[in-house]
């Protein structure tokens, strides 16, 4: 694996400014707007993109985003203002549960694209409020559907016993409730079970089962919807990045399940995080030591999990690149733990692996860092500096 070169660029220049040594996210915003518009080009007609921001909410990820998008999608009442300050003029959709009542007023007052209700509880208090208010609230209830074949992958949300949506059950009370409340406008269903998924026929027979599904809810119940949430979930492989969620080759089977299933004018909306802002993403932190202890290598990088929790959060050594600095190897063709300047051994961001040469001075650069990365991480243990924040604009 090698670094774009604007990235090496970017990572000399911070070497040769910087006073101490280099920790420091770096976005490239270019190719995250590529890597986007890519994704808009494959999507079949009659679908829509949202960007989740809870993988990353930072101002130019998201003001990068916004021309390219169809909205974001906030899961507290945190995020929804944090986006309607940011980007007054997108589209917003309000998911997430145990909504407060006053982030519920919040969404009104910002008039969301559509909130999704996650329990028969927060259907009604959206509905008192509205109405107090008289105002409509547009909604999508999220299902925790129960399908033949239970969703897998290392993260999810539903298909089993999970808090996030509404029991399929639970559906008929959810119905007579909309109908007896006049400030509350259906627009949709809303499914998502699951994060992390790299297998692309397993996640088009999901797609497959999330359609016929949404279709017989509909028929049984006489309902003319305008929207399917399907969620995100499509998954990094951080072991081998190349091996990724094929993104092309899912929207051309979508297209396939899509004219199968006839949807008719129901559009298919996605909300994704991950897989959009991964990518863009580096975390580079310079070697501080490197010692041999119990007979193995470890490199001490300036930072570490509290800055970058993702490769202790999923379990995973997380990929990288060395960037070398001017020392002389002092370790060649060997086996190195990276870790980060924490006092618990939980440390780590990746184990044991192979590089062909290492210094005090080099600079790690991990990548697709670019979410569910600072802003998932523990950042006041120890009280460390935060890294820099370096966006690349052009
Ligand atoms: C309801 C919902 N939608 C979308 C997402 C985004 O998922 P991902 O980042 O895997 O695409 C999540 C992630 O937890 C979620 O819970």
């Amino acid at each position: 694996m090698s670094l774009p070169a604007r990235i090496l660029q970017a990572v000399d220049t911070l070497r040769s400014q910087q006073q101490g040594p280099v920790c420091a996210y770096l976005y490239d915003l270019p190719a995250l707007a590529r890597h986007v518009r890519q994704m808009r080009e494959h999507l079949p007609a009659g679908c829509e993109l949202f960007y989740a921001a809870k993988a990353n909410p930072e101002v130019a990820i998201l003001r990068t985003l916004a021309p390219l998008v169809d909205g974001f999608e906030a899961a507290s009442g945190g995020e929804l203002r944090w986006l309607y300050e940011q980007c007054p003029h997108a589209p917003l959709i309000f998911g997430g549960p145990g909504k407060l009542d006053s982030e519920l007023q919040q969404g009104l007052d910002y008039q969301v694209a559509a909130f999704h209700v996650e329990s028969l509880t927060e259907l009604h208090n959206l509905a008192r409020l509205a109405a107090a208010r008289g105002q409509t609230a547009s909604i999508l209830l999220r299902l925790n559907l129960k399908l033949a074949e239970a969703p897998d992958s290392r993260l999810v949300m539903g298909g089993k016993p999970t808090p996030f949506g509404l029991d399929e059950e639970a559906l008929e009370e959810a119905l007579a409730m909309i109908a007896e409340a006049p400030a509350l406008q259906l627009q949709g269903l809303h499914f998502h079970l699951l994060s992390h998924q790299l297998d692309v026929d397993a996640h088009l027979r999901l797609m497959r089962s999330y359609l016929r599904t949404f279709k017989q809810l509909c028929r049984k119940r006489g309902l003319q919807l305008p929207l399917l949430n399907v969620g995100g979930g499509m998954g990094i492989d951080y072991r081998n990045p190349e091996q990724s969620f094929d993104w092309p080759r899912f929207c051309a089977g979508l297209g396939n399940v899509m004219a199968q299933e006839q949807l008719g004018s129901t559009r298919l909306r996605f909300e994704i995080g991950r897989f959009i802002s991964a990518a863009c993403g580096y975390y580079a932190m310079q070697v501080l030591d490197i010692k041999r202890n119990h007979g193995q290598y470890f490199a001490i990088g300036r930072g570490g999990t509290h800055h970058f929790r993702t490769p202790a959060a999923q379990g995973h050594d997380h990929p990288f690149v060395v960037v070398r600095g001017p020392q002389p190897a002092q370790l060649r063709g060997q086996s190195v733990t990276l870790v980060g300047q924490l006092c618990t051994p939980k440390d780590v961001l990746a184990t044991q692996q192979p590089v062909a040469e290492l210094a005090i001075g080099d600079i790690v650069v991990f990548t697709h860092a670019g979410a569910y990365a600072w802003n998932i991480s523990h950042r006041h243990f120890l009280m460390h500096e935060p890294p820099r924040m370096v966006f690349l604009e052009h």
